[in-house]
């Protein structure tokens, strides 16, 4: 319980150094490490096409899209094909929420 209380006040203190530069976007290497964890990685790369789009260009294609979080929320959960091609992304629906959520804010801030 001790160590569990202590890695949430640690959690808090990079949450807190965090938010004083970038507002809510995690940086590069915290998602980055999060889409490494998730398997994300496998099919996708910051600047280059894999057997996702990059999401650099992810990021361009809804940059001023205020919808474009909740969207890509529901599309990363559930799957989906045809926005990029034929070639579907599987539903990752063991990826938590949280986690989802941070990458497709971090993507949305790319350019
Ligand atoms: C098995 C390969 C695969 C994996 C694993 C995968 N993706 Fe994808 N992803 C794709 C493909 C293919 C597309 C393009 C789908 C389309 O054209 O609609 C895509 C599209 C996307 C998009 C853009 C969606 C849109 O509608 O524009 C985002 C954001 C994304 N993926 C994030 C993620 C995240 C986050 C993870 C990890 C939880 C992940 N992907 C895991 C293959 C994958």
């Amino acid at each position: 319980m001790k160590a569990i209380t202590s890695m949430f006040a640690a959690a808090g203190c990079l949450l807190a150094a965090g938010s004083a530069s970038v507002a809510m976007a995690a940086t590069e290497a915290e998602a980055t490490g999060i889409a490494q964890k998730n398997g994300c990685l496998a099919c996708h790369e910051l600047d280059k096409k894999k057997v996702g789009p990059a999401w650099r260009e992810v990021g361009k294609k809804y940059s001023g899209q205020a919808d474009a979080e909740d969207k890509l929320l529901v599309k990363v959960k559930k799957g989906g094909k045809d926005v990029w091609g034929p070639v579907p992304m599987p539903p990752n629906a063991t990826v938590k929420d949280a986690d989802i959520k941070t990458m497709v804010q971090f993507v949305l801030t790319l350019k």
